[in-house]
């Protein structure tokens, strides 16, 4: 016998997830029926308390006024690290570049240091804070990159620290090494890329918790042949490749996302025209980070070309001490504005393209019938108030699996 999870009823509005021809339509006076963790019904509330009775449902969820979406697929985050870096966000404002702060030892290469002075439990709890609020703004799945430790120990507790948060905590969490995320100080690059593929690595694959290899492939720190041979040895590994793409300097990450049958090209900040076609005619899904320009003071990415183009898109929040902002509402909100994504556009790049971007099939980040039961219930009547809301917490309740892991 299936179990009534939960039934969330007399929605304002319920985000339903439609496939590509109209990626989304809304259902006014509506509610949603979950069993064993999956939706089984989504309609009209009269008609679908009648077939599933909220009484007897572990969760009933009255959401009168509300609107009810897919729950947020935060695809590209660096959530995992130790140290605060608002100082150089103030430096930043002040004129200076964040490749300058890099060259003078900040930026990542400071957040490498705070994160290998840190303990096993202090990385892990700082971890769970940020998945705390990331739920508490509508994220359920999020991935999270190493790469703050930059050798072999360090990567590994990283990536140990975000296999026990997966286990500990609701939000599922999917794990990427980013052994090449910088090179170490007093390194030089090709010794270091060496140090990647022939010990990182193979330490990585023993301890089995990574599902993605990525690197950033950016001017000045790691070129295009130096990411093709990290990501080549990742595959090798069992690792799928992601890319940093195009962020600073345009130098080619996105093509060598498209040879290496990448899941995503990530940034694409100084993406062309060439990249919009390369990357439509491929699998590899563009994921678009706007908080990065916001925070940065850059100009956005075009996603509106690719959307154009017929590619699908995901938006994340890239949340790290460089853009610290863990909500997928703002990454939201900040599409519609920096890249004039509509609201529909943007909200099904952070659910649907958030999860072809972790290449998660089988519904992830879609609300209908047969998806898993991940939902967000917002405190206002459509979904289209969370840019049009900017800058407010739009979340009421969040369901993980039919369960209700957060509410107001
Ligand atoms: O995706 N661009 C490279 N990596 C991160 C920034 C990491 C940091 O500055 O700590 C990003 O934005
Ligand atoms: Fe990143």
């Amino acid at each position: 016998m299936s179990e009534l999870t939960a039934v969330v009823h007399d929605a304002a509005e319920v985000v339903v997830s439609e496939g590509d021809e109209a990626p989304l339509h809304r259902v006014e006076n509506a509610a949603v029926a979950i069993e064993d963790g999956h939706v089984v019904a989504v309609g009209p509330s009269d008609e679908i308390t009648r077939e599933y009775p909220p009484e007897n449902a572990r969760h009933t969820v009255d959401a009168t006024g509300r609107s009810v979406i897919p729950g947020f697929v935060d695809s590209h985050t660096h959530a995992c690290f130790a140290g605060d870096r608002s100082d150089e966000f103030e430096a930043k404002l002040r004129g200076k570049t964040y490749q300058e702060i890099m060259a003078e030892g900040g930026g990542i290469l400071r957040t490498v240091r705070a994160t290998r002075e840190a303990n096993d439990d202090e990385l892990l709890q700082h971890l769970l804070s940020h998945l705390d609020t990331m739920l508490s703004h509508g994220s359920t799945t999020v991935e999270v990159k190493s790469g703050y430790g930059l050798d072999t120990d360090t990567e590994l507790r990283m990536l140990d620290a975000i296999r026990r948060a997966d286990e500990q905590h609701p939000v599922d969490v999917v794990a990427t090494f980013m052994g090449a995320h910088a090179v170490p100080e007093g390194r030089d690059t090709d010794d270091y890329v060496e140090e990647v593929v022939s010990e990182q690595l193979p330490a990585v694959e023993t301890q089995g918790v990574a599902e993605f290899c990525d690197v950033f492939c950016e001017e000045g720190v790691f070129s295009v042949e130096q990411s093709r041979q990290v990501l080549e040895a990742g595959v090798e590994h069992g690792l799928t490749p992601k890319v940093h793409a195009e962020e600073f300097v345009h130098i080619g990450g996105a093509r060598l996302a498209a040879d290496l049958d990448a899941a995503s090209a990530d940034h694409l900040l100084q993406a062309n025209d060439s990249d919009v076609g390369t990357l439509t005619e491929s699998d590899v899904t563009p994921v678009f980070l706007p908080g990065t320009a916001f925070s940065l003071g850059e100009a956005y990415a075009d996603a509106r070309s690719f959307v154009d183009s017929g590619s699908p898109v995901a938006v994340a929040t890239d949340f790290n001490p460089n853009c610290y902002s863990q909500s997928m509402p703002f990454a939201v909100a900040l599409a519609c504005v920096g890249m004039k994504l509509t609201p529909a556009e943007a909200l099904v790049a952070g659910t649907e393209g958030g999860a072809r971007a972790l290449n998660r099939t089988g519904g992830l980040g879609t609300l209908r019938e047969g998806a898993p039961a991940d939902l967000v219930v917002l405190d206002a009547p459509s979904y289209r108030h969370i840019p049009y809301n900017f800058g407010v917490n739009p979340v009421s309740a969040v369901l993980k699996e039919g369960e209700v892991v957060h509410a107001e």
